[in-house]
């Protein structure tokens, strides 16, 4: 009788499993409600939902489904440079932002390299790390100091087999943005290394003058710096799957050629492509997502055993101070009334004190706040 498990490679065997957000199946099945009545806390995408102009191109291209996506997709690659204002030979596409996490760690990482994370920060970062092969290494950050960047600390936890630095900006579950002269920093700090940046700007449309925080303008000067983006967020895209990568004209050309072909699918670049033009959108959006979050912390206030930590960006990290209350009982507890929270127990250098909620509209927000008010444990 054939033993198939003998014949998987012990590295995918023992691969992690790791949580995320944004399980809206699962919580329609628990909580025995229709997928669209539910209010999503959990992931953190734009409460306005994906642009109309880019579901109208998905609708208006659906008859070519039977055709291949167009393999090099210059089109878009030129208009994605253009919003991010680089150029075309800068831009690498994916299948979601994971892709090129995964990708990344595949391209420079191996048994005998390391990749430095502060935490807390996004899980597939080590996921990725994990399934190259390679080291981890985790830089705690102080909840004291609201998970401020310490880039002396950084430094020093750099080795002789440090091949990547990942850093998330503004970072996830924390809402930190990190000054453009650390991360500059760290670039420098990192070439002289040879030594990789991973940036991960997944959330930086959100940020109120995001533009001169992002770090894209560099990565010609500095060959060691990659930038992610993502259209799962602020364009509300999650289910299309579609991002892209900035980087040198080398490292991307170097990415494109280690990516799967045809990872991105076409109704996702036609959709992709309106999104990141419709300029309205990106208005409206932005400041609906600020004006909410001000009340939205406001009202947090007003319960005395959370502490809301600062955020720059479309979410907020909060921490139970109340001694019998854990976020996973949170969790479980609004869960049954339709509502899902991030719960942040798994992420390193967090516990089972903290979760996370996105920006939604304002009396979204005012729901989740009430019931977070009245819970009981027993709930
Ligand atoms: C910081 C960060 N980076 C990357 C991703 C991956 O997003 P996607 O693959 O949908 O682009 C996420 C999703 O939760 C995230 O929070």
């Amino acid at each position: 009788m054939v033993d198939v498990s003998k014949l998987v490679k012990k590295s995918i065997k023992n691969l992690t499993t790791y949580v995320h957000g944004g399980n809206v199946w699962e919580a329609a099945q628990i909580s025995n409600m229709p997928v669209n009545q539910l209010l999503d806390f959990s992931i953190s995408t734009s409460p306005t939902g994906a642009p109309k102009p880019a579901v109208e191109a998905i609708r208006q291209h659906i008859d070519l489904i039977h055709h291949y996506p167009d393999l090099d997709h210059e089109w878009l690659l030129e208009t994605f440079a253009k919003f991010a204002e680089v150029k075309a030979e800068n831009i690498v596409s994916c299948n979601g932002s994971t892709e090129l996490i995964y990708l990344f760690a595949e391209v420079f990482l191996g048994k005998e390299y390391e990749a430095l994370i502060p935490v807390p920060s996004f899980s597939e970062y080590k996921a990725a790390i994990e399934r190259a092969g390679g080291n981890m290494v985790f830089l705690g950050c102080d909840p004291k100091e609201n998970f401020r960047l310490d880039v002396q600390e950084l430094e020093k936890s750099v080795t002789s087999k440090t091949r990547i630095i990942f850093l998330c900006n503004p970072n996830s579950p924390t809402g930190q943005l990190y000054e453009k002269d650390d991360v500059l920093e760290v670039i420098k700090f990192a070439a002289e290394k040879n030594i990789m940046v991973f940036l991960d700007e997944d959330y930086i449309d959100f940020v109120v003058d995001g533009k001169r925080y992002s770090m894209a303008q560099y990565v010609n000067e500095y060959e060691n710096l990659f930038i992610l983006r993502t259209l799962t967020k602020f364009f509300g895209l999650a289910g299309a799957r579609i991002g892209f990568g900035i980087a040198s004209p080398y490292v991307a050309k170097i990415l494109t050629k280690a990516k799967m072909p045809w990872s991105v699918n076409s109704l996702a670049m036609f959709g992709a492509a309106e999104a990141v033009q419709d300029e309205q959108f990106i208005k409206k959006t932005r400041l609906l997502v600020s004006s909410s979050k001000k009340e939205m912390m406001e009202l947090f206030k007003e319960i005395s055993w959370l502490k809301v930590y600062p955020s720059e960006t479309n979410f907020l990290l909060i921490q139970i101070t109340k001694a019998d209350l854990t976020s996973t009982k949170l969790r479980e507890g609004l869960l049954k009334k339709g509502i899902l929270i991030r719960d942040c127990k798994d992420f390193d250098g967090l516990s089972d004190k903290f979760f996370r909620v996105t920006v939604r509209r304002p009396e979204e927000n005012k729901k989740l706040i009430q019931q977070i008010k009245s819970f009981k444990p027993a709930d």
